[in-house]
């Protein structure tokens, strides 16, 4: 007998096929029994009929409890009401283990208890759902990369320096060379990948050491970094959004039981379409002070709110909602203080005061979900840059080689899985959006 999916059960319709999997839930009326089975595609409602099964298989049924594990046989059959439902007439079951009293009930947890137990929680019918849009964008993202010409770079995570600012970095040691640090960022190793294969990306895990307990910030992400070479920040800005209308358009065509799921405005989705606005920092600014949004700055004694919001300055949660309220699309805010951004990226030739970088806000308020720029070519302008960051300058000679031998412009970014994962299912937290989140209070399951 044919063994058959739950997500593919629409093309059995009046076969017997048999279903592996778990019990969810189960309903029992009299003579029936309305037993719920997921295997981790979706989920099936079987009906048992006392009179049409053996005394065995009701009696196994009856001893069933939630997340049992079970192989199960019968004919699929059209929901008599329901369009596109099916059901499940059972004729027999072999039970493959008995479950214990199961922690988590269809009832409210805490979302702490259910983090506790998160290795029981993602069998849930949300949690799957995430986990399954997660996988279509990863999957998304590798192929768009792979049909526009980028080669899959793998980067290191153990290095021996900062990429991103020293204050995040985490230290581990390594044999008898001194501490190594758990890579913040593939860039710079992509860099190198650029100039040698023209365009590359990485796709790997990154840490980053800040003790922010927001519900954006996790200790442990998964990054996207492209880097082309012979690329300017407009056109890394094209990039972008071509990048970002394929991923999303895919996302929404091939997910739409699990967004449904989700209860997710799919009409939001629809509107991400190239062109995305473009705004200067200086733009993003003035939108902040028309709105009176001012800059919150943490004192010994609480906080202090300056107004207008000063130029130089950083965006928090409240700013990146204030400047993206306005648009249907991610916005592009571009052009950016350079004493706001890291040492790598390239000045404006015309204003020295400015970096070439982009960050991408998501709309709906989900703050930010790619930082790019473009990156300094010239040798002496990033050597200056070194020394002005109070970077070790050894440990950046193989960096600074990409400028000795045939630089070019070239420009890339990075944008960070689990934020584009929390945007595009709607979630409150990010701890959701990845299998088992790494937060400065949270290192277990
Ligand atoms: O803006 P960031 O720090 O940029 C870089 O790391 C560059 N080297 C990228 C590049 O140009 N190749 O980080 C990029 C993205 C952010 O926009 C955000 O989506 C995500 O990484 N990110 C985080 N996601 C979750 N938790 C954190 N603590 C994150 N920090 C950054
Ligand atoms: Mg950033």
């Amino acid at each position: 007998m044919k063994r058959v999916y739950i997500n593919k059960i629409s093309d059995h319709v009046d076969q017997e096929v048999t279903l592996k999997g778990w019990l969810y839930n189960i309903r029992s009326s009299g003579k029936l029994m309305f037993p719920e089975f997921r295997d981790g595609t979706g989920i099936i409602q079987g009906v048992v009929v006392k009179s049409a099964v053996s005394e065995k298989v009701w009696e196994d049924f009856s001893k069933l409890t939630q997340e049992s594990s079970l192989s199960v046989k019968g004919t699929v059959s059209k929901h008599p009401k329901k369009d596109n439902v099916y059901e499940l007439q059972v004729s027999d079951i072999e039970i493959i283990n008995i479950a214990e009293p199961y922690p988590i009930t269809p009832k409210e947890h805490g979302v702490e208890f259910l983090m506790d137990r998160r290795h029981l929680w993602m069998r849930s019918p949300r949690q799957v759902a995430i986990l399954r849009v997660r996988n279509e964008i990863i999957q998304s993202i590798r192929d768009y990369m792979y049909n526009n010409g980028f080669v899959l770079f793998d980067t290191p995570i153990f290095t021996p320096n900062a990429c991103e600012g020293t204050s995040t970095l985490f230290a581990t040691d390594y044999f008898d060379m001194g501490k190594a640090y758990l890579s913040q960022s593939g860039q710079l190793y992509a860099e190198a990948g650029a100039l040698a294969l023209g365009k590359v990306y990485t796709l790997g895990p990154t840490f980053r050491a800040e003790n922010s307990m927001t519900r954006r910030h996790l200790t442990e992400f998964w990054m996207m970094e492209p880097e082309v070479a012979f690329c300017d920040i407009d056109e890394d800005m094209d990039l972008i959004e071509d990048f970002m209308e394929y991923v999303v358009q895919r996302v929404l065509k091939n997910c739409n039981t699990e967004l449904t799921e989700l209860g997710r405005d799919l009409s939001k989705l629809e509107n991400v379409r190239k062109p995305f606005p473009r705004i200067t920092y200086d733009e993003a600014i003035e939108i902040l002070i028309k709105k009176d949004i001012p800059l919150i700055r943490k004192t010994a004694n609480g906080e202090e709110h300056i107004r207008p919001f000063p130029w130089g300055e950083d965006f928090g949660a409240p700013h990146e909602e204030a400047i993206v309220e306005d648009f249907d699309k991610p916005v592009m805010v571009h052009r950016w203080p350079a004493i706001a951004k890291s040492f790598y990226m390239k000045r404006d030739p015309n204003n020295p005061e400015i970096a070439l970088g982009v960050d991408v806000l998501a709309p709906e308020g989900f703050g930010e979900i790619i930082g790019g720029s473009q990156r300094e070519d010239d040798l002496k302008e990033l050597e200056k840059r070194i020394i002005e960051h109070d970077l070790p300058m050894e440990e950046f000679q193989w960096f600074l080689d990409l400028r000795r031998y045939g630089s070019v412009p070239h420009s890339g970014f990075g944008l960070g899985i689990e934020r584009m994962v929390n945007w595009i299912c709607n979630l409150e937290n990010i701890r959701e959006a990845i299998p088992f989140a790494r937060r400065p209070n949270r290192i277990r399951p």
